[in-house]
Order: structure tokens, then C-alpha cells, then sequence
């Protein structure tokens, strides 16, 4: 049976990017059919119609069907999954959290709908920005959907900071493992190399690989921490290819699972894990098997980490707290 994907602002840059990757089967499995929802806003329609369009003439024996709407029934009825992406991106200059006002209606009335058409077995990736915290809107305004069901992005974090350190210790970037991302998507994360390890012939410890403390608790953090405004500043764009190439990782490894021994981050429900206050959309390192994550447990938390992933969550307190104040205006 073909799997349906929603898609949502399917326009954009970063859709642009993704689609060609999930429509010819790296995201969902190379025998997994597939029927493309794609959702944007009606200025956008005759965009996302040349972009079916182009999606056709690939050519991609996967693809049994493209829909191009602008009708939020029509793009979450029976969704099996929903990337939702669709929202403004920020500018120079704009912290992500400047564009809650602009976007919460946004997550709001799709929470809604994904609770009124789509499977309740749908799982759903948070894109827009503030990721955190409109997934945060989303799973409140979707009752009907397990809270375990929704994510948000910060895999593109964690393959950023897997690029530093294999970059610095002069290895490919799929030989560091288990980086950890805690906590928002925004410059108050805590990238996290303390159980993170380079995999050559032996596991090394990155720390120990490295050899360099004072860049790993300084300007290897703060160079995750404000990368994407980085991108924004030289391209005048936010990041788009590799935001794709990540909602492509976070996606398949929900689908298929983790390795044994390897963790991933991704933004999900906190039950209080680590101290963190319950009901906030937190990144912690997850596994995963048979589509359900878990939080890895049980792991050392230095007081140099502990000030880090507090701070970052008492952000998201924030962010909860003037989200709620925008719901049902
Ligand atoms: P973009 O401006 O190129 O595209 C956004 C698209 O969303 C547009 O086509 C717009 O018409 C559409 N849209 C607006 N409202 C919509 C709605 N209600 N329903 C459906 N579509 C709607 O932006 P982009 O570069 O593709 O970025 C999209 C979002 O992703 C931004 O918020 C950006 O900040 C965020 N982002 C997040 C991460 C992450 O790691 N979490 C990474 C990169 C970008
Ligand atoms: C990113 O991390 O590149 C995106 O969230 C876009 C942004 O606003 O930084």
C-alpha cells in the first residue's frame, strides 16, 4: 500500500530540496510506493503545480501519486506522515523565536487538522521555526494523536556538530557517533560530545580524539549554537539543503530505527527525563525500534552540562508560556 506524506510548504526552498529525496525512496525504503500530499497557500498553488510538475517528469517508479492543495482537509486526510515545514522563515538579525506570533495560527490549524483527517497512527516532524515550540502547538491542538507521535527537528543540529568534530580530528562524519543535541532548537542548545565517540577500529571517546577541552566547551558549542544565522548571513537565505538532507536522516531513522549502541536527537515529549520539566517538546538523545523512540537513560550529567540543558529549557518555558497566550485569537 502507498504510503501517504504530507508535505507542507511545498513552494520553499527547503521542499524543494527534500522532495526528489523521499519521492525516489532514500527516506521511506527503495520498495515503499508512495502518494505526495502537498500542502502550501493559495498564492503558492501554481509554485507547487510546477513542482508536480517536475516531480513527474523524474520519472520515479515509487511515486504513484502527487496532490497539490491548498486545503488542509484534503492534504492530512489518511496522512501517514506529516513534514511541516510550511511557515516563515527568519531573516538577519531575527532570533527563531521572533517568529512564534507569525507562525503559531499556522501550527494551530494544522494541529487541528491532523487530529480531524489524518491516521491516528501519523507520525509528525516540526520544521517551521520555532520548531520546539510549534510542535509543542501542533500535539496540543491534536488530542487525538499519542503524544509520542510528534517531533521536531534538530537532527540538522547534530550532523552540524558531527561535521565539526569529524573536521577537526580528520575522519569521515559517519565515524562520530552520539553526539547529543539537548534541548531547543535555537542558540540556547547544548551540543554535547561527553558520550559521543569516534569509531575507527576502536570507539575513542571525541574528548580524548580531539584533545582540545576548551574548544569542545567553547567555540565548538557556540558554533552549532549560531549556525544558522551564519547560513542566513552569507546566503541571505535560511539553510535549506541541509535541512532537507536532515528531515531525510530524522525521518528514516523514526522509520527503520537506530543502530545498536547509537543514538540520534530528536525534539520530543519530555516526561521529565533528566530533570527537565514535563510537557515541553525537548531534543534528547533517542533509540529507536519498531517506530517508537525511547529516551536513552541513565547517563552522567556534569554540573557544566546540567547549567546548559536548564538554561535551554527554561527557554522553551518561555516559548510554551507566549504560545498558549497565542492559541484560539
Ligand atoms: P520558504 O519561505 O522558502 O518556504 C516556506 C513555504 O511555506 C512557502 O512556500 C509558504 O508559502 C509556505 N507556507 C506558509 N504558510 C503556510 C501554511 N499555512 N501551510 C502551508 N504552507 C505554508 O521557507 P523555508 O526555507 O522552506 O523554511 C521553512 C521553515 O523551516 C522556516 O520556518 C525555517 O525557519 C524553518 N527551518 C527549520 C530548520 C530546523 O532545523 N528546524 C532548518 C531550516 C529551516
Ligand atoms: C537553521 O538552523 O538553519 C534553521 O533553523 C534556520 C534558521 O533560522 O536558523
Amino acid at each position: 500500500m502507498a504510503l501517504r506524506v504530507c508535505v507542507t510548504g511545498a513552494a520553499g526552498q527547503i521542499a524543494y530540496s527534500l522532495l526528489y529525496s523521499i519521492a525516489k525512496g532514500d527516506v521511506f525504503g527503495a520498495d515503499q510506493q508512495l502518494e505526495l500530499l502537498l500542502l502550501d497557500i493559495p498564492p503558492m498553488m501554481a509554485v507547487v503545480e510546477g513542482v508536480k510538475m517536475e516531480l513527474s517528469d523524474c520519472s520515479l517508479p515509487l511515486l504513484k501519486d502527487v496532490v497539490a492543495t491548498a486545503d488542509y482537509k484534503e492534504a492530512f486526510l489518511n496522512a501517514d506522515v506529516a513534514i511541516l515545514v510550511g511557515a516563515m522563515p527568519r531573516r538577519q538579525g531575527m532570533e527563531r523565536k521572533d517568529l512564534l506570533k507569525a507562525n503559531a495560527k499556522i501550527f494551530e490549524g494544522q494541529g487541528k487538522a491532523i487530529n480531524d483527517y489524518a491516521k491516528k497512527t501519523i507520525k509528525v516532524l516540526v520544521v517551521g521555526n520555532p520548531a520546539n515550540t510549534n510542535c509543542l502547538i501542533t500535539k496540543t491542538c491534536a488530542p487525538s494523536i499519542p503524544a509520542a507521535n510528534f517531533s521536531c527537528l534538530t537532527r540538522l543540529d547534530q550532523n552540524r556538530a558531527q561535521y565539526q568534530v569529524a573536521n577537526r580530528v580528520g575522519v569521515p562524519c559517519d565515524k562520530v557517533r552520539n553526539v547529543i543535541i539537548w534541548g531547543n532548537h535555537s542558540a540556547t542548545q547544548f551540543p554535547d560530545v561527553s558520550q559521543a565517540v569516534v569509531v575507527t577500529n576502536e570507539r575513542t571517546p571525541v574528548y580524548a580524539a580531539v584533545k582540545d577541552d576548551a574548544w569542545l566547551k567553547g567555540d565548538f558549542i557556540s558554533t552549532i549554537q549560531t549556525r544558522g544565522a551564519a547560513v542566513i548571513a552569507a546566503r541571505k537565505l535560511s539553510s535549506a539543503m541541509s535541512a532537507a538532507k536532515a528531515i531525510g536522516d530524522h525521518m528514516r531513522d523514526w522509520w527503520f530505527g537506530t543502530q545498536p549502541d547509537e543514538w540520534v536527537s530528536m525534539g520530543v515529549f519530555s516526561d521529565g527525563s533528566y530533570g527537565i520539566p514535563e510537557g515541553l517538546i525537548y531534543s534528547y538523545p533517542v533509540k529507536i525500534s519498531g517506530k517508537e523512540w525511547s529516551i536513552v537513560q541513565g547517563m552522567e550529567i556534569s554540573d557544566f552540562a546540567r547549567e546548559k540543558m536548564d538554561a535551554t529549557a527554561k527557554e522553551l518555558m518561555e516559548e510554551k508560556e507566549a504560545a498558549l497566550s497565542f492559541l484560539g485569537q
